[in-house]
């Protein structure tokens, strides 16, 4: 077998394989997020230590397969997040995440001090808040005696991957998204370390997804049931993961996340680069492949706060009914017409990345009446975040970077709905993976790939992905959310300098 851990926003989940990707057991722990400030998040990474330790013991016991039959491990996570260590391997201060949008000044700082084109030419991406390099930035200016005690630069799953094995490791696809990678070459930016003064030592090794980096530790094996020695492999960022766990690995393959953040992720064999730094480029999970990605920040994040703030009598009627509270919001929104009788949502809560590039944009309910009831929100809401999604397509057919169908994943892509919201606002055939497990399928195939079962990313994922029927475009309704999707476009040229 093989096993996925997936160190999530929203909680962590491990999920044990057998080597058809079918999945044996499953646990999840979620944890808080913390906002100390309008715009900034943070997480503990003690948090998903714990649960990652927890999780591992839930699914070898609740599995009943022997330990030595885990043939490897494969780690996937939230990408971009801070993690910063003291010489003797202690957390130094929660982590500052990916949604965090408190490092606007960090990135002007870089852009300046390396160049806007010298930037990208080395690291393929603008300097973003959400990226890791301006968070390191803010900690030297903000917090300057804890920067002093720093050793050690982490990303979350790599974080884990130092618990589980002891080894300071990572791996191209989410060092990708630190603004420190040379993208092109694959291995740290030495220019961009030096011109930035962040001690090169600090950074860790860079491998390819598939390769092993480290072994599990006795004390781990200890206190998992993992057996000692069981290889670790680079894994992947969860989006790049995704990729591999929806058999996104060739050409003219993409998908489309609704997790927390949403994200519509093409595969490339060449660099291709958005010269306005609107989507991202990144190293793939597959060795000498890169991807292309548009980010919407506040996907599945818009629906849970809403259903968190104002959906606590569904919450409650679901626990009795003993089903998802997202399955009755759904069953509400699909009572509503498109357009959602003219309520619009910008799911803006966490700023945006594509298209806009602002982290200090927020949300908007436009156009509320007397008339509109909470169902007409929650629509409004799913459709908010299928405009936003459909903004970050519109980047990708742009650069040319076409796929005529797209596959759905993540919580929110489980929803029949959303899917067709997507599939009538693309205009395109949507399908979903038999497996709904995404990232901790994908770095568990890396795993397999790492210990020798399969060949390589693309034999393993013919091998292991299969699709299920598309979801068609509807042509009336595509035609009705077009009217809308360009009301949605207009809002925000229209209140960018309020929002200052
Ligand atoms: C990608 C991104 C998010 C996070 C959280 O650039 O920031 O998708 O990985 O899932």
């Amino acid at each position: 077998c093989l096993l996925g851990i997936d160190i999530g926003t929203s909680g962590t989940k491990t999920v044990l394989f057998d080597e058809n990707g079918t999945p044996l057991a499953s646990s999840t722990v979620e944890y808080p997020l913390y906002q100390p400030q309008n715009g900034w998040a943070e997480q503990d990474p003690d948090d998903w230590y714990r649960a990652s330790v927890q999780t591992i013991r839930t699914v070898i016991e609740t599995s009943g397969v022997s330990p030595e039959s885990i043939k490897g491990i494969g780690l996937s996570g939230q990408m971009h997040g801070l993690v910063m260590l003291d010489a003797s391997g202690t957390v130094l201060r929660k982590s500052i995440l990916w949604c965090d949008g408190r490092t606007t000044e960090e990135c002007a700082e870089i852009t300046e001090t390396i160049g806007a084109e010298r930037l990208i030419e080395l690291t393929a991406n603008p300097a973003l808040p959400g990226f890791t390099a301006g968070k390191i930035l803010w900690v030297r200016k903000h917090e300057p005696e804890l920067y002093a005690k720093c050793a050690h630069i982490l990303l979350p799953k790599d974080y884990i991957r130092y618990k589980l094995t002891g080894v300071f490791a990572t791996e191209v696809s989410d060092a990708s998204g630190m603004n420190l990678l040379d993208v092109k070459n694959r291995c740290w930016s030495e220019e961009v370390v030096s011109k930035l003064s962040i001690d090169p030592s600090w950074l860790p090794k860079v491998y390819e997804s598939p390769e092993v980096t480290g072994y599990v530790t006795e004390e781990i094996a200890a206190l998992t049931g993992l057996c000692a020695g069981t290889p670790v492999v680079g894994g992947a960022g969860d989006n790049a993961a995704a990729a591999v766990g929806t058999g996104v690995v060739e050409d003219g393959k993409a998908f489309t996340t609704i997790g927390t953040s949403g994200v519509v992720f093409a595969h490339t064999s060449n660099m291709v680069i958005d010269p306005k730094g609107r989507v991202h480029t990144f190293c793939c999970a597959v060795p000498g492949c890169w991807h292309v990605m548009g980010v919407t920040q506040s996907a599945g994040l818009s629906l849970s706060w809403f259903r968190n703030n104002f959906c606590t009598a569904e919450m409650e009627t679901a626990k009795q009914m003993g089903v998802d509270p997202y399955y009755l919001m759904d069953k509400e929104a699909a009572n509503v017409p498109i357009g959602a009788n003219k309520l619009l949502f910008l799911p803006y809560l966490m700023g945006e990345r594509t298209p806009h590039l602002d982290a200090n944009c927020r949300g908007v309910f436009f156009g509320l009446s007397a008339i509109h009831t909470k169902r007409d929100m929650i629509r409004a809401v799913m459709e908010g975040v299928s405009y936003s999604l459909r903004d970050c397509m519109e980047v990708l057919k742009e650069m040319g970077v076409v796929s005529n169908e797209m596959l759905a994943c993540g919580g929110g892509g489980t929803s029949p709905l959303w899917r067709q919201m997507l599939a009538d606002l693309y205009g395109c055939p949507v399908k979903t993976v038999a497996s709904k497990e995404g990232p901790a399928l994908g770095v568990a195939i890396l795993a397999g790939v790492g210990c020798g079962l399969y060949p390589s990313v693309e034999e393993a994922c013919r091998k292991v992905i299969r699709t299920n029927e598309p979801q068609l475009p509807d042509l009336c309704a595509h035609e009705a959310y077009e009217h809308f999707y360009a009301v949605y476009r207009s809002l925000y040229p229209a209140l960018k300098d309020s929002y200052k």
